[in-house]
């Protein structure tokens, strides 16, 4: 297993990029395979997760190139164009290509069968299967229909309007894209905003998408048109830098082309209630997307409350958030995040054991967690973690490690590259003494 070994960091400065959006990057993939036509993308995510959704359309007949890593080319074959598979659909450690590819899968009249890594066997299927059983998909799964691997037949859908229970933007593009396949008009209903990513691209690709509040609505059949695609940069990927240039002393980093969606951006607006020295610059609108320039100053951090509708906002922004908490002055307080329990791993509890294991003082509770801030970034100590598997936990410690006094080590660091390859490279160009090794 791959490990970083992280000494405590100087003044980190520079610029930087961050790799394209996980979200934005997947949905593409999907979009060009029901599309007519060819879809070109670029800037494409090139981690594990969105490799694991070109895999399952490849595995659905469709014909995808990647003449480079960040160079998709996806030749569409229209909206009754898929295959069934010959085999399992292996989605790795994807939730975003379980639940999302189950939403286009029940509209195919034919049987797939998909599995993944033992986090994602672990991963409920009931939050997308109870709404796609009423559309009128056939699913087993096992442990009584809970959990992957997960079978689906679909086919001649009926559109529902659908209350989902949480704000979830992988139950609420499930519901729509499986309402591509149904005649007539397709609702999902949240109970808070979540990312709007599929709502803007379908829209994109020519579907007939409403939304009004929290409304998200789609009518079926959609027939989609190919569109090129320019992939932001990842404001999840972002948000390790963001959080090391404030909790570093003395740093100053520059975030290029960073995707600025107000869906996702509640990790600036956190960030910047705790003190920190944020500004966003150049704002622009890159593929119906808003991008910027986010300049981060090293700050001084105060606690402060996380809770409602800002948590969907910035949802695996929260291990590093809490990171940053660690290091601010006074109490964090975490709330209404309950939805962490069912991520890569349980990021209430793998969160809360790493900034123990730098010396911070936490409370776990149900839904989110109490940090009793240090004070002092330099007041962590050097620690051993262990990411459990976790890309945004190996990430969220190696951050941490750059402010702890004290040689820092993280174990099972190969999961980092779900999200973001190259994010040692991108420490080490901005100033941090990363060292990789067995
Ligand atoms: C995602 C939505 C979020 C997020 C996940 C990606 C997406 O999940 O945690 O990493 O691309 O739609 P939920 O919306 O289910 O919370």
């Amino acid at each position: 297993m791959a490990s970083l070994r992280i000494p405590t960091a100087g003044p980190l400065q520079g610029a930087a990029r961050v790799p394209g959006d996980k979200s934005i990057s997947h949905r593409a993939v999907m979009l060009g395979a029901l599309a007519e036509g060819v879809t070109e993308i670029e800037g494409f995510l090139p981690g594990a997760d969105c490799l694991s959704t070109i895999a399952c359309f490849r595995a659905l007949g469709i014909q995808i190139e990647q003449p480079d890593p960040t160079r998709v080319i996806v030749h569409g074959a229209g909206e009754a164009g898929l295959q069934e598979p010959e085999d399992l659909l292996y989605v790795g450690n994807s939730g975003t290509t379980l639940y999302l590819t189950l939403g286009v899968l029940a509209g195919q009249a034919f049987t797939s069968v998909l599995t993944g890594d033992s986090s994602i066997r672990r991963r409920p299927v009931q939050r997308v299967g109870i709404p796609l059983r009423q559309m009128g998909a056939t699913i087993l799964a096992r442990r009584d229909g809970t959990l992957p691997p997960v079978t689906i037949r679909g086919g001649a859908l009926q559109p529902i309007t659908y209350t989902l229970p949480s704000a979830s933007a992988q139950v609420k593009s499930a519901v729509l894209l499986a309402g591509l396949f149904a005649e007539g008009v397709t609702t999902a209903i949240s109970p808070a905003v979540s990312r709007d990513h599929t709502e803007r691209m379908l829209r994109g690709f020519g579907a007939d998408v409403r939304v009004e509040g929290m409304r998200a609505s789609v009518r079926g059949p959609a027939r989609l048109r190919a569109q090129p695609v320019s992939v932001p940069g990842d404001i999840s990927s972002a948000a390790f830098l963001l959080v090391a240039g404030c909790i570093v002393p003395g740093s100053e980093i520059l975030v290029e082309s960073v995707g600025i969606n107000p869906t996702r951006s509640g990790i600036v607006d956190a960030l910047q209630a705790m003190g920190a020295r944020i500004t966003v610059e150049r704002e622009r609108e890159v593929a119906g997307e808003p991008v910027a320039d986010l300049r981060v100053c090293a700050s001084e951090l105060r606690g402060t409350s996380l809770a409602g509708a800002i948590i969907p906002r910035l949802i695996d922004e929260i291990p590093i958030l809490a990171v940053a908490a660690a290091c601010a002055t006074g109490d964090t307080v975490i709330r209404d995040a309950g939805a962490l329990r069912i991520k890569e791993t349980d990021r209430i509890a793998t969160t809360a054991a790493l900034l123990r294991a730098y010396g911070v003082a936490v409370d776990v509770l149900e839904d989110g967690m109490v940090v009793h801030g240090a004070g002092d970034p330099r007041a962590l100590k050097g620690a051993e973690i262990d990411s459990e598997g976790d890309h945004r936990i190996a990430m969220a410690g190696a951050v941490a490690a750059l402010a702890a006094m004290g040689e820092s080590v993280i174990r099972g660091a190969e999961c980092v590259d779900v999200s973001f390859p190259g994010f040692a490279e991108r420490l080490r160009q901005l100033g941090a003494a990363v060292g990789e090794g067995e």
